[in-house]
């Protein structure tokens, strides 16, 4: 990518009182054209409006994204440090909040306590069953495209890829159905920014204590029962928090990915070709689409310590520092050349909050995109992706929409069995030697597991 040579998606980017304001509708369309432009205008990092009156920096370097992340020493992930609330300048109902606000749950904490809840988050999430998780995704992606009106038509990303990925959600919790729709609707106020965004999350974190309160009563086979059962004891508001986090960083960029995938292969024949002839696989178009697919385009928030030279740019304490990986992927393609597959992005983060659940959300991302390609085939874009529309938002790798056409079906085709009750996490007394043979002496206890139905 040549720097003089903008792309033709680029816009002027507008200021306000010297700040980018990014919380109107210059994010409504592709917001990666956006933040390539405020590359081009700031350099490593550019100052912004985030909502009115609430600035923040938007480190848009490659090497500055990495040492912001990097660097705890110097930057916190508590969000207690923003000088924004100090001073009164975020109201309490903020939308910014929902997502940027502090809670007792590991994305929000610092070192040792940090160290604590991502132990008891890592154990857990390492106790789900991937094939178990791949087969349950598979029944439900047949189940919904067994639903859809095959004329022909249809939006990948409201018919698919979000109930899709909310209903697994909701199996891995343990949240009865049809509690897939709550979390799409709650959550996609959350990390959409909507202007009921802090009432999304009172009414999120009301159904996760609830849920809590449930499982500790009746335990099942799902995340909430294995964080409440974990010798680290957690209170039971830490694991509805962390419950809420696991929703808040997981689902969105799982849709994301999924959406990110498609749009590489509606937007390049060649690698739809490519798979047909078994050069590339499923494996190889997705780690694409962490490159170019943004599925977590920011990530939401660091807070320097102390007043420090950052970027070229005098930082004061508290101030809010977001690193902008997709414009930091963008950034290293310009100054270097990399092969599809490379793991050089960042799109898992990196450093102690670096993502905890790559393998859960690949299985989920691979098996949707894998469902989809064998059954529509061929599928067209109706939207040329330049004009697709996009929510204004910091948090969201998602189009509003990707509409696309397909043959209409094989009537004579099998369809999906019925989906029947899943269970996607592991064995507990296998997990439980496993660990013991790996890492010393083992720390859960399982008694209650036993009287399990079904196992
Ligand atoms: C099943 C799906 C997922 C779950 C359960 C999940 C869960 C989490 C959790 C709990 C954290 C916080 C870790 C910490 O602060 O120590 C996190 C961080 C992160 N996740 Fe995921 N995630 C999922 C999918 C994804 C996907 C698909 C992406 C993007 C491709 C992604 C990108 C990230 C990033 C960039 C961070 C780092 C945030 C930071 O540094 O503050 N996650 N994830």
């Amino acid at each position: 990518m040549d720097q003089s040579n903008p792309s033709p998606h680029e816009r002027p980017v507008p200021e306000h009182h010297g700040l980018v304001p990014l919380h109107g509708d210059l994010l409504a369309r592709d917001p990666r054209h956006v933040y390539e432009a405020l590359r081009r205008r700031w350099g490593a990092m550019a100052p912004v409006e985030i909502g009115p009156g609430v600035g923040a920096w938007l480190v848009l370097g490659y090497q500055e994204v990495l040492e912001l992340v990097w660097n705890e020493q110097a930057f916190s992930s508590d969000a207690r440090r923003w000088s924004a609330i100090a001073e009164g300048s975020l109201p309490g109902d903020s939308p910014l909040s929902a997502v940027l606000g502090w809670r007792p749950a590991l994305d929000r904490l610092d070192d040792e306590a940090h160290g604590r809840q991502r132990q008891v988050v890592t154990d857990t999430l390492n106790g789900i069953d991937l094939r178990r998780l791949r087969g349950a995704v598979r029944q439900q992606a047949d189940a919904l495209l067994d639903g859809w009106d095959m004329n022909g038509t249809a939006d990948l990303v409201t018919q698919y890829a979000r109930p899709l990925v909310w209903y697994a959600f909701r199996v891995l919790i343990g949240l009865p159905g049809p509690g897939e729709r709550t979390l799409a609707a709650l959550l996609g106020s959350i990390t959409g920014g909507a202007h009921d965004a802090a009432r999304a999350e009172a009414e999120l974190m009301g159904t996760m204590r609830r849920l809590v309160a449930e499982k500790r009563e009746t335990p099942g086979p799902d995340l909430t029962s294995w964080l409440l059962a974990h010798a680290t004891h957690l209170t039971e508001d830490e694991v509805a928090h962390n419950l809420a986090s696991i929703l808040r960083s997981g689902g969105e960029s799982t849709i994301g990915w999924i959406i990110g995938t498609m749009r590489l292969l509606l937007g390049d024949a060649r690698l739809g070709s490519a798979m047909a002839t078994g050069r590339l696989t499923v494996t190889d178009v997705t780690d694409r689409a962490l490159w170019d697919g943004s599925p977590v385009p920011n990530i939401a928030g660091r807070w320097a310590r102390d007043d420090i030279d950052f970027a070229g740019c005098r930082v004061r304490a508290g101030d809010l520092l977001i690193p902008c990986l997709a414009a930091a992927h963008a950034d290293l393609l310009v100054h270097s050349s990399h092969d599809v597959g490379t793991r050089a992005h960042l799109a898992w983060g990196t450093g102690s909050h670096g993502c905890p659940a790559k393998e859960v959300a690949r299985s989920i991302v691979e098996t949707a995109v894998d469902v989809l390609l064998s059954r529509l085939s061929p599928v067209r874009s109706v939207v040329s992706d330049p004009d697709l529309r996009w929510q204004p938002a910091l948090w969201r790798g998602t189009p509003d929409e990707l509409p696309v056409t397909f043959p209409p079906p094989d009537p004579m085709a099998a369809t999906a069995a019925p989906v029947t009750t899943h269970t996607v996490m592991g064995v507990p007394e296998k997990r439980q030697e496993e660990r013991a043979a790996d890492s010393g002496p083992t720390v859960q206890r399982w008694g209650w597991w036993n009287s399990m139905n079904g196992w």
